[in-house]
């Protein structure tokens, strides 16, 4: 029980401090982890469009969307690199 809770706490701890630095992740990283996980077997039929996604904010909540139901596995960083090329590429709304 305690040793659940502290775990329970230092993954907290780890996701506001991945929060606070969260601005924009590495767009590089981002394109060869979008590449490998074959994300266009199905975007390409059904393309990215800022439509659908209408804030850089909610780009980050719909990678993490897919890379949750795919079982992708990536980490929240990497879901930010990932969004940060996908914005980088089609949105190219201004992150600050
Ligand atoms: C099995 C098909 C499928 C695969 C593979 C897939 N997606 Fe999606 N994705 C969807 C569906 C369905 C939606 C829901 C919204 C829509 O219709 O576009 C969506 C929505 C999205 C959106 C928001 C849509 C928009 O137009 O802004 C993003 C961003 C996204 N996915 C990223 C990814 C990434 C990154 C991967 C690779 C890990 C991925 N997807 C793989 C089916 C898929």
């Amino acid at each position: 029980m305690n040793r659940a809770l502290t775990l329970l706490s230092a993954s907290l701890l780890l996701a506001s401090a991945t929060h606070v630095n969260a601005q924009s992740g590495d767009p590089r990283a981002g394109e060869s982890l979008h590449k490998d996980a074959n994300c266009l077997s199905c975007h390409a039929a059904n393309p990215y469009s800022t439509a659908k996604t209408p804030s850089f904010e909610r780009l980050i909540a719909a990678v993490n969307f897919c890379n949750v139901n795919l079982n992708t596995g990536w980490f929240e960083d990497e879901v930010l690199d990932v969004a940060t090329y996908l914005n980088e590429k089609y949105y190219k709304y201004v992150i600050e």
